[in-house]
């Protein structure tokens, strides 16, 4: 399958930032689109990160588009705050939710962009009927919870799958995956179809600027 023409987009996540300097930390990744910020609530995931307050604090700082994932239970709960703490797309997971559609329907009437997410045993199928309302499928290349893990190979066939279903929707919907990526694996998540790169510890460890231009090469 041929690369996407389309340019991709990097959303570095800020897990892997330095939270004692956070905002240097996403000064250093001004020159990407997305900042993707990873919520996680010790319930859905094993592991507890940051809630709207620290979204506020960094709006002031940042021009990015905020791409919010949110690994927590019962998310409409507090998809309000959210969105008003600054985030642009907000991404729940379907396995986190009982009731999609009033889901959706809740983060389009704060006026912010829809995203779904997958864990890898999660199929594709569970989202295909919502397509038409979502602006982003975000492909879970690890389980959520933690960074540094190493990519799932066996997920990509789910990415091509992704990729043809949002070919045959007259909507721009982004397809964004998240776990692993790095410089060696981007090639292959590009080539099946993902359009942002969603990367945490392979940004921030070491030289942001060197990592930024290796990811962003390995996918021209
Ligand atoms: C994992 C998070 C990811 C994580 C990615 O649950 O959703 O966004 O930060 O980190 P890396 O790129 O290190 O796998
Ligand atoms: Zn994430």
């Amino acid at each position: 399958m041929s690369r996407r023409e389309d340019k991709v987009k990097i959303a570095p996540s800020i897990l892997s930032a330095n939270f004692s300097c956070l905002e240097s930390s996403i000064k250093s990744v001004e020159s990407t689109e997305w900042l993707h910020l990873d919520v996680m609530d010790g319930h859905f995931v094993p592991n507890i990160t940051f809630g709207p307050c620290v979204i506020r604090s960094i709006r002031d700082v940042s021009d990015h588009v905020f791409d919010t994932h949110l690994m927590i239970s019962e998310p409409e709960r507090y998809v309000e705050e959210f969105a008003e703490a600054g985030s642009d797309i907000i991404t729940f997971h379907i396995e986190a939710v009982e009731d999609v559609e009033t889901v959706i329907e809740t983060i389009e009437n704060c006026g912010v962009k829809v995203g779904v997410s997958i864990k890898p045993d999660t199929s594709f199928d569970s989202v295909r009927k919502f397509l038409p309302s979502l602006d982003l499928i975000l492909i879970m290349t690890v389980e959520p919870g933690f960074g540094g893990q190493s990519f799932m190979h066996d997920v990509v066939p789910k990415i091509k799958e992704a990729r043809e279903a949002v070919d045959g929707v007259e909507k721009d919907i982004d397809i964004a995956v998240d776990g692993g990526i790095s410089p060696k694996t981007a090639p292959k998540v590009v080539d099946n179809g993902a359009n942002v790169l969603v990367s945490g510890s392979s940004v921030f460890k070491g030289d942001v600027d060197k990592n930024l231009k290796e990811l962003r090469d390995a996918v021209k």
